[in-house]
C-alpha cells in the first residue's frame, strides 16, 4: 500500500517528475560516470540493470508504513534529465518522517541543480505533512553537505555506516 505518491514539483529551472521505468534509458547515460559512486559505493547500472532497479522502486516498499518516492530531475530549458531525488517516507504517530537523497549526472554538476531540486523536494515534503527530514552524508562529501545545508538540514552528532546523519525538523 503506497501511502505517499510523488507528484510533479516545479522549481525555477527544473521539474521533478515522478520516476517511471521508461526513464531508465536516458538516466543510464546521465549516471554513467563511475565517479558518481565515490562516496556511496557501487558502480553505474547498465540500462537493463537500471530498468530492473526502477521496476523494483515502482513496485514499492514491502513495508506498508513506508513509501518509496522517486523523481527524475528535468532541466526545463533543454528538456533533458539531469539526475534524481528520492524520499523514503515512513508514517509514525506524529505524521511522517522522510529520508532523502540526490544524485546529479557529472556533466550537469556545479550549476546548483542538486540544491534547487533538494529545496523543491523539501518544500513538497513539508506540504505533505512530513515533520522531519533526514539525510546520511559522507563526512568528506562537501558538495552533498552543501546541498543538505541549503535545503535546511543540519548535521547531528549521529553516525551511521561511516556517514553523518543530517536533520531538519519542520514542526
Ligand atoms: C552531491 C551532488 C548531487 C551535487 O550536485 P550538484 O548539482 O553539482 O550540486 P550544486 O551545483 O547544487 O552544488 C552544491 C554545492 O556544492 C558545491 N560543490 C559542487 N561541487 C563540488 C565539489 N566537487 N567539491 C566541493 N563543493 C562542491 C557547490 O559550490 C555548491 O555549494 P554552494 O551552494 O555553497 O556554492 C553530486 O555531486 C552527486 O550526484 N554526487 C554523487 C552522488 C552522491 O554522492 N549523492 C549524495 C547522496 S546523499
Amino acid at each position: 500500500m503506497a501511502v505517499f505518491e510523488p507528484g510533479t514539483v516545479h522549481t525555477e529551472r527544473l521539474t521533478l517528475l515522478p520516476l517511471r521505468v521508461e526513464h531508465a534509458e536516458e538516466m543510464a547515460a546521465v549516471l554513467s560516470d563511475p565517479g558518481l559512486h565515490a562516496f556511496t559505493g557501487g558502480v553505474p547500472d547498465s540500462v537493463q540493470a537500471l530498468r530492473a532497479r526502477y521496476e523494483r522502486w515502482a513496485a514499492g516498499s514491502p513495508d506498508p508504513a513506508e513509501s518509496w518516492c522517486n523523481w527524475v530531475i528535468r532541466h526545463d530549458d533543454t528538456a533533458r534529465l539531469t539526475g534524481t531525488v528520492q524520499a523514503t517516507i515512513t508514517r509514525d504517530d506524529h505524521g511522517a518522517a522522510a529520508e532523502i537523497a540526490w544524485v546529479v549526472g557529472t556533466p550537469w554538476q556545479g550549476r546548483g541543480i542538486a540544491t534547487e531540486a533538494a529545496r523543491g523536494l523539501v518544500a513538497w515534503l513539508r506540504q505533505h505533512s512530513v515533520h522531519t527530514v533526514i539525510a546520511h552524508i559522507h563526512p568528506d562529501h562537501a558538495a552533498s553537505a552543501a546541498v543538505a545545508g541549503a535545503a535546511g538540514l543540519a548535521p547531528t552528532g549521529e553516525w551511521h555506516d561511516g556517514e553523518v546523519k543530517w536533520q531538519l525538523a519542520m514542526g
